[in-house]
């Protein structure tokens, strides 16, 4: 069963990911918990080139490659292994994040294109699952501020992320069977509970 977060900047998924994780190793399942972009040696040096705040030239289609290649890696180095063996892995975005942020977001490539290389990159490998935690783009901006980590595409303006929000509500309308939502701006524990449920549901109905 693969099941991804995705969401919007400040949504709250990465923390998350660890208690699920736990949660379902408790239930007695194997559980494989990963972030993209990363979660192998190779695509976190990728994901510190395209999150460099230094990296300001860097052209929108440069930042599409670079997200698929460091897809295609965790592809084939953990995902389809751990699925292949029965686990549950739950991973902190996936393809949805690249349509949603340079396609809806930078509006320069058609978002066919982007989808023929994700195709690419995934080899063909969806999730069962795929929750979004769904807040106003003001609220998780804000949030983000108050962390640490402050990468290139926060930087990119307000406008950029409410497309990018508007986005994901477009790709939950095209796949509804795929998709649920979860409304992040509440407490994290009501999140916590939700996400569970969701789980609970998708795995008992599997
Ligand atoms: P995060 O893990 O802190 O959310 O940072 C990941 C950033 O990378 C976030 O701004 C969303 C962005 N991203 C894309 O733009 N496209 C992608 O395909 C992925 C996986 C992430």
């Amino acid at each position: 069963m693969f099941i991804t977060l995705e969401g919007p900047e400040g949504s709250g998924k990465t923390s998350h990911i660890k208690p699920l994780a736990e949660w379902l190793d408790h239930l007695g399942h194997k559980v494989f918990a990963t972030r993209e972009p990363g979660g192998t040696a190779i695509g976190e040096q990728i994901r510190d080139v395209i999150h460099n705040l230094k990296n300001t030239e860097m052209h929108p289609r440069t930042e599409a490659l670079l997200y698929q290649a460091a897809r295609a890696q965790i592809v084939e180095q953990e995902l389809r292994p751990r699925l292949a063996s029965g686990y549950i892995v739950l991973c902190d975005r996936y393809f949805d994040s690249t349509l949603a942020y340079q396609g809806y977001g930078h509006q320069v490539i058609p978002l066919e294109q982007l989808r023929s290389v994700i195709q690419f990159a995934t080899n063909g490998l969806k999730p069962d699952l795929t929750i979004l935690l769904d807040l106003p783009v003001e609220v998780g901006i804000q949030r983000k501020a108050n962390q640490q980590e402050w990468n290139r595409l926060d930087a990119f303006t307000l406008e950029f992320h409410q497309r990018v929000r508007d986005g994901y509500h477009q790709l939950v309308q095209q796949d509804p069977g795929r998709w649920r939502v979860i409304d992040a701006n509440s407490d994290w524990l009501t999140i916590q509970e939700n996400l569970r449920q969701l789980i609970l549901t998708k795995l008992s109905s599997s």
